[in-house]
């Protein structure tokens, strides 16, 4: 967390059968964290991978593993991705009837706690946990795909959970995820977002995964 803002790739549009050097390549361009999309196909209509593939990353890098849960239950599941390698554990408000237990387990388990909200979701369901949590992620498209168009009618949305955190817990950073391309990291960036999540945009740059990276950096200052 020195760098004013963060890098995480979701592995979620990388080559599966070049998962170990997606991941070195990403690295060598200086990606600060990976993101990991996990789905059920219950919250959301697709499934992907679990705890496996966290501990297989987890052998190829030193670098954090942000956990992105969607998955109904995900307190059932919190010790498995934590003993797979996970540093962030990101669950949503949709999904955990009891956050302030949940929270508190992820964080017994010695990771950082993360919430987030689908784009329909008012910041007001989650505002009761924002001082508890090391991170906000703010959706920019509905979970469940990557290469889903950016929703700008979400940008305000960063701006006002900035302010609140401002206010309440100026340490926590805001991550945004869905769409975050050429076009649309800046104008999240001027929100106040902090981690960039990417996945089409980088492991499906036409130019490759470091120039896709750069690409990114490029627009920030
Ligand atoms: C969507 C996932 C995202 C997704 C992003 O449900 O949470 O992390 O992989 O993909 P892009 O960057 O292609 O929109
Ligand atoms: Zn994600």
């Amino acid at each position: 967390m020195k760098k004013p803002y963060l890098i995480s790739p979701s592995i979620l549009s990388a080559d599966f059968t070049q998962l170990g050097n997606q991941i070195k390549q990403a690295e060598e361009a200086g990606v600060d964290w990976f993101h990991v999309d996990v789905m059920d196909g219950h919250f959301v209509p697709n499934i992907s991978m679990g705890p496996v593939i966290v501990e297989a990353c987890k052998r190829v890098t030193d670098l954090p593993l942000d956990i992105h849960l969607m998955i109904e239950k995900p307190e059932v599941y919190l010790e498995d991705f934590a003993n797979a390698g996970a540093d962030v554990l990101t669950v949503h408000i949709e999904t955990c009837p009891e956050m302030d237990f949940t929270l508190q387990t992820i964080r017994d388990l010695g990771c950082k706690a993360g919430i987030t909200l689908k784009p329909a979701t008012g910041v007001d369901k989650i505002k009761p946990y924002l001082k508890d949590v090391d991170l906000v992620l703010v959706m920019t498209v509905n979970p469940g795909f990557s290469g889903q168009s950016f929703m700008p009618e979400v940008l305000p949305k960063i701006g006002q959970i900035r302010k609140i955190l401002d206010e309440i817990n100026p340490d926590a950073l805001i991550e945004v995820d869905g769409g975050i391309n050429e076009k649309t990291i800046r104008q999240t960036f001027d929100q106040g977002a902090e981690i960039f999540v990417a996945a089409s945009a980088i492991f499906n740059h036409p130019h490759g995964i470091q120039r896709g990276i750069q690409s990114l950096r490029d627009l920030l200052p």
